[in-house]
């Protein structure tokens, strides 16, 4: 067994948008269960085999301790991501439904007019960030409609998600602080709203948790509150980000960009490989409850494990050809996108349904886009683009 290195990789080395996969494909090879001083030290599992097993036994790997690298603010337990099952089960058991086919279908008429509402100024300047222009505005609102949030509250929950999310990027721990404490005020208040004023708990988050019942008894109030907050946020990152490298990706192949646009019935499929292509998580963690050898290495209870989603789904023992973009493979259902598990994605329906909607609006509205300035990519613990700007080319009926 060989003794821990103390630097295998250092994730603060800086980056482009296409540099962490050169680094991920080299430690798969020579140094897959890898270590990293950064952030207090933690381990990163980097092949797919690994992570999906580690994501499978929660009873062994546990995201109480720490569900994310680098640890950031912590304002109280979250659930679901922060709680171990069973205490995390009842939490999954009242949002799970709200993502279901019935209530997705509902979801796509206001999906796309959000849609289209932020594309058409956009595309009308010809030329614009995808990424500050469009994507991190789309989730948003999409997540404030899912959520019942009234209009000016969406509004605000824009604001401080932004902000939210580029302190965290900086690492500006007194504004993470702030933002956080704001979103937990916001979700104090769709409690305290829906306790009043219950809605459908077939329809609204916040009602369907204060409706569940767990060995008989209601979910504690403050439990309550985080996982709205916990919500607020979770759902919101990640497709900002898996739409501005979607957005770099068909600048690139603007053959493939053309096959789209010519036959959207492509696009379901072309979504899902580009949800392994461009995995936008490499840094949820889980702390082993008791010390365990992973590939060799021994790795003591306690100490972090980065579950590199994003190595995983390009690991080449499991996607043949894993660095290129092939519609339609035969094993594209068994990429790890949405994690694996107890803790694996609810939100998987409506991220899948803002993708396609985002897609097709995007080149239905467009005769062809391309990159035209640098794109800025993100850090740990997404990875994607954080800024790409485009130009646009608008169909000639509509110039
Ligand atoms: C492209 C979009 C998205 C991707 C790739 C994604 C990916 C993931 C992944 C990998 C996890 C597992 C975390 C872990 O293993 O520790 C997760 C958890 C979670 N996601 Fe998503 N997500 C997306 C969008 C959303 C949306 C739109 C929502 C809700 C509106 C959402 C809500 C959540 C929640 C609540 C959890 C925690 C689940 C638990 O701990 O049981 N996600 N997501």
């Amino acid at each position: 067994m060989s003794k821990p290195a103390d630097q295998d990789f250092d994730p603060l080395e800086p980056e482009t948008f296409d540099s962490p996969y050169a680094v991920y494909a080299d430690l798969r090879a020579r140094c897959p269960v890898a270590h990293s001083r950064a952030w207090g030290g933690f381990w990163a599992l980097m092949t797919y085999d690994d992570v999906r097993e580690a994501a499978g036994d929660a009873a062994r790997f546990i995201t109480s301790v720490q569900n994310v690298v680098p640890k950031v603010a912590f304002t109280g337990r979250r659930p679901p991501l922060h709680l171990d099952p069973p205490e995390h089960t009842p939490y999954r058991a009242a949002l799970n439904p709200l993502f279901n086919a019935q209530r997705m279908a509902a979801m796509e008429a206001p999906t796309r007019r959000i849609a289209i509402d932020l594309l058409e100024p956009l595309l009308a300047r010809g030329a614009g960030d995808i990424c500050a222009d469009f994507s991190s505005h789309l989730p948003i609102r999409v997540f404030a409609h899912w959520m019942n949030i009234a209009d000016d509250q969406a509004k605000v929950l824009s604001d401080v998600g932004r902000d939210y999310n580029i302190a965290v990027q900086a690492n500006i721990d007194d504004v993470v602080k702030a933002a956080s404490l704001k979103l937990y005020d916001m979700a104090k208040a769709v409690v305290e709203d829906r306790r009043s004023q219950p809605l459908d708990p077939a329809v609204d988050a916040a009602s369907a948790l204060l409706a569940a019942r767990y060995l008989g008894e209601p979910l504690p109030e403050a439990m309550i509150i985080g996982t709205i907050r916990q919500v607020l946020v979770v759902g919101i990152i990640a497709p900002t980000v898996m739409i501005g490298s979607i957005a770099v990706h068909l600048s690139r192949d603007q053959a493939l960009q053309a096959q789209l646009r010519a036959d959207p019935s492509l696009i379901p499929a072309a979504v899902e490989e580009f949800l392994r292509l461009y995995t936008p998580y490499r840094g949820f963690a889980r702390t082993a409850v008791e010390d365990v050898v992973i590939g060799g290495r021994a790795i003591p209870s306690g100490e972090p494990i980065a579950l590199v989603y994003a190595s995983a789904n390009r690991d080449e023992r499991k996607f043949e050809n894993a660095d290129r973009f092939v519609l339609n493979r035969p094993n594209i259902g068994e990429h790890l996108a949405f994690g694996r598990g107890a803790h694996n994605c609810p939100g998987a329906s409506l991220a899948r349904l803002q993708l396609r909607i985002a897609l097709e609006e995007l080149l239905a509205r467009t005769a062809s886009f391309d990159l035209n300035g640098e794109i800025r990519p993100t850090r740990f613990p997404e990875i994607g683009a954080l800024s790409a700007p485009l130009s646009f080319t608008l169909p000639r009926e509509s110039r």
